[in-house]
């Protein structure tokens, strides 16, 4: 299973930090061995400033009381430019604190900045240092204070690449910190600029496009309307070909998404257009499941899929989360994957079979017989299927509706037809205009 994890692909597009979650759930997982976690995680933290922690997990790791002397050196480093930083930025950080003087702020940088220099000889230097000090403390772990100068910070400065830069910085924030109804306000403000910003090359923009994606993974698989979100987002045309670009490896959770969402079944198609376009550059089992149902109608090797589906959504960071309900633990994820997956068998298997019978149905969906009929009566009640089930023979009928596959055939040629005479048509016409 680790072949299909994502963490290497994934991580070069966020930020160290939010590398960390990963690794905690891969720890968690064991799907690597301990020791490979702890050096990764070392490695991580060894450009931050958490230097406390990385020396505790050294200990942890190599199970000794000593410490490299870099990280004693780094440590020194570390506390000298707190200090330092301390010392340029606590007149506006004092000035910041007190409610009094922050109300005499307009919604008006320049006038800001002017009246700081002026009543308080704050100048572009004390606004910058807050600047450093917000990434400052950002490297230490302490991801609130950060938000907060950041925000202060986004509020006096005039350079557009480093307001940005400062947003990224909330933003990262606002994940680390869990607070996702922020997060995702953060996630849309800096959409907005990158969608309007103009960037030095078009390769600039694209590779922002692939870094929000990226993180915007943490809000839409934990904020409650990120479902929507992620769709609605992935599916623009210059994200979906930023995916199609550089991250391929984001199909798995477009697919997820589409599959676990009842409302945006009308993205299918274009899905599985775009998952057949790619599919030499990337492909899982979430991916060929799709692949095996709806381009090959192969059902048994869709329902072979499902199974290692389970799996990549057990070990995937974003995917797997799980939930400890009183003694049990249970992925809400996979659960909802799962059924929905199945209907999905279904209804593709209903499309082209008229009587289908039950037992062999309730083995294909790995139940027993009670359950299959009882599943197939709440899927034909909420499915647009029409069906009845004949419980002397264990038979569901289904009454079809639509097209069948003749007539579906005798539909194509007749469009055929048609535009084989407008063909016809568009090329005589001026040939026989030339010849007169
Ligand atoms: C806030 O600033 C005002 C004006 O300089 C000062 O009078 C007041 O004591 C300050 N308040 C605090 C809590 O420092
Ligand atoms: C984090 O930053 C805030 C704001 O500066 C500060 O009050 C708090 O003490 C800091 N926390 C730690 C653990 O340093
Ligand atoms: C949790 O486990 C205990 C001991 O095994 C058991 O008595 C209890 O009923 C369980 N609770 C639930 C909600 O399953
Ligand atoms: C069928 O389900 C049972 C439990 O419900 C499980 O133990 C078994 O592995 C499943 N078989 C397959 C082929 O998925």
């Amino acid at each position: 299973m680790a072949n299909y994890d994502l963490t290497s692909r994934i991580a070069p597009h966020l930020d160290r930090h939010l590398v960390f979650p990963l690794l905690e759930f891969l720890q968690e997982r064991q799907l690597y061995a301990e020791d490979e976690i702890l050096k990764a995680k070392i490695e991580l933290l060894s450009q931050t400033n958490m230097v406390d922690y990385a020396m505790d997990i050294h200990k942890t790791l190599y199970h000794t009381e000593e410490v490299p002397q870099e990280m004693v050196d780094r440590r020194v480093q570390v506390v000298a430019r707190l200090k330092s930083l301390e010392e340029s930025v606590a007149p506006l950080i004092s000035f910041l604190q007190n409610a009094t003087l922050v109300q005499e702020l307009r919604p008006d940088k320049q006038y800001n900045i002017q009246m700081l220099n002026d009543r308080f000889q704050i100048g572009v230097d004390q606004i910058e240092a807050l600047y450093q000090y917000a990434k400052f403390q950002f490297e230490c772990g302490n991801y609130s204070g950060a938000a907060d100068y950041l925000y202060q910070y986004r509020a006096l400065c005039t350079n557009s690449d480093r307001s940005l830069s400062a947003l990224w910085g909330k933003l990262a924030a606002e994940i680390l910190m869990q607070n996702w109804d922020i997060a995702l306000e953060e996630l849309n403000r800096l959409k907005e600029i990158i969608d309007s910003k103009n960037f030095a090359s078009p390769l600039n923009q694209l590779q922002n496009r692939i870094w929000l994606m990226h993180w915007s993974l943490f809000i839409f698989f934990n904020h409650e309307n990120g479902r929507n979100g992620i769709i609605d987002l992935f599916f623009q045309d210059r994200y979906l070909n930023a995916i199609q670009t550089n991250a391929h490896h984001l199909l798995r959770y477009v697919a997820t998404a589409v599959i676990i969402n009842k409302r945006r079944r009308n993205m299918l198609k274009e899905l599985i257009k775009v998952i057949q376009q790619e599919q030499h550059c990337y492909k899982d089992p979430i991916t060929e499941f799709l692949e095996y149902l709806y381009v090959n109608y192969d059902f048994e090797g869709a329902q072979r899929k499902l199974r290692e589906c389970e799996q990549v959504i057990l070990n995937d960071p974003f995917l797997g989360k799980h939930v400890e309900d009183g003694n049990l633990t249970t992925v809400p994820l996979r659960d909802e994957f799962l059924e929905n997956a199945r209907l999905f068998i279904f209804e593709s298997y209903c499309r082209i079979h008229q009587c289908i019978d039950i037992s062999m149905l309730a083995e294909k969906l790995n139940m027993s017989y009670d359950e299959a009929e009882m599943w197939i009566m709440n899927l034909v009640r909420n499915s647009k299927l029409e069906a009845k089930i004949d419980s002397v023979s264990g038979t569901v009928i289904m009454r079809t509706n639509h097209l069948n596959v003749y007539e579906q055939i005798i539909e194509n040629m007749k469009n055929l037809n048609m535009r084989t005479h407008v063909l016809a048509k568009n090329i005589l016409e001026p040939a026989q205009a030339a010849t007169r």
